[in-house]
């Protein structure tokens, strides 16, 4: 056997592994690596990590996951008993690692704009700081295509794109004020934010619409660190209150006795890719990993990336060169 052919059998054997790998694995095989691999979640400890959408789901799974390494949290949702629940558990999981003081209670609608400002200043009056800000409250879709009216079109943006980007600008701002630019902004999206499915239209825009608004954040301010975790389906309760096509009308199904990734795992996963500062990251179960890795091919993009300065790509688009 010659040298050549030796190494395109390594070569075509590093392949056949990968793409096993994309069948057997509940995630992209960078963050299954990390999690094996990579920075361990105690290196957050003391970090504060602001979480909204806490009071259930992937971002209650997420608050449990930090707070079992002593991860100061601030838990915003709507609805306040079950944030004080996620309080009582994250103190529970923290096993003394963290006091009361250090999980705080942000009762928060993300729909009300004029209010992020006031509720950032509640996070920075408490802790004195703010590490990564976590946007994470949302809500899916299931409707026809055709029979989405504009109404809700719009209510789903303002939700899950919107209130996200509003909190996020005044998070940016006070990174580039108080930390020279330095700070971590992660967002909840979804696989179905690069990669469409059926039934859910404004719910894949608006998802595609977030990452591009960070991706678009992440060329402007190279020193931010930005984290799109992107799951597939996971088993919470957001059918219940996911958009259908009509205004004022909730999907209203339970999610049990679906194959779904469990929420706990998502938080886990999500909480390692925090503590790596993973760019974009995914999870689901077979298929949808691997649906997800043919969705995408953007090894060529990363390359580029490190090349292009944010003044070559806006040259680019500007036509000047
Ligand atoms: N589950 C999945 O299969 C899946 C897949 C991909 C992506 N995701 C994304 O993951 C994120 C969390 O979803 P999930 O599955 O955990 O859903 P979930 O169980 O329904 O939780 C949604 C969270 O968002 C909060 N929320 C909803 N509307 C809000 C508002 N107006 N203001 C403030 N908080 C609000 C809810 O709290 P309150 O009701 O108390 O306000 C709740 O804590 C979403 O962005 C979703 O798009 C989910």
């Amino acid at each position: 056997m010659t040298f050549l052919e030796f190494l395109l059998i390594l070569l075509v054997l590093y392949y056949v592994i990968y793409v096993l790998l994309w069948i057997v694995l509940d995630c992209n095989v960078a963050l299954w690596y990390k999690s094996r691999f990579g920075v361990s979640l105690s290196s957050m400890r003391g970090q504060v990590v602001w979480i909204t959408g806490a009071s259930r789901g992937i971002g209650r799974a997420l608050a449990l996951s930090l707070a079992r390494h002593g991860v100061r949290l601030v838990l915003s949702a709507r609805r306040v008993e079950q944030l004080e629940q996620v309080q009582s558990e994250c103190l529970a999981a923290a096993r003394g690692l963290l006091a009361q003081k250090d999980v705080l209670i942000l009762p928060m609608d993300m729909l009300e704009l004029e209010k992020h400002q006031s509720h950032l200043y509640t996070v920075l009056n408490h802790f004195e700081k703010l590490d990564v800000l976590v946007n994470n409250a949302g809500r899916s879709q299931r409707a026809n295509w055709t029979d989405i009216s504009v109404e809700v079109d719009r209510e789903l943006f303002e939700l899950d794109v919107f209130s996200v980007v509003h909190l996020s600008r005044l998070v940016v701002r006070y990174f580039l004020e108080q930390n020279g630019g330095r700070g971590h902004l992660a967002a909840t999206s979804s696989i179905a934010g690069f990669s469409p499915v059926p039934f859910s239209a404004t719910y894949c825009a608006a998802k595609h619409a977030l990452n591009a608004y960070l991706l678009a954040l992440k060329v402007e301010q190279r020193k931010l660190d930005i984290t799109i975790f992107a799951p597939g389906p996971v088993a919470t309760d957001f059918l219940q209150e996911a958009f259908t096509g009509s205004q004022g009308t909730k999907v209203g199904l339970s999610t049990a006795n679906q194959k779904r990734l469990t929420a706990e795992r998502c938080g886990e996963l999500f909480a390692v890719s925090l503590a790596n500062k993973m760019d974009l990251t995914w999870c689901g179960l077979f298929p949808v990993n691997f649906l997800a890795y043919c969705a995408r091919n953007s090894t060529l993009t990363k390359i580029l990336a490190q090349f292009m300065t944010e003044k070559t790509l806006n040259k680019i688009r500007e036509g000047k060169l």
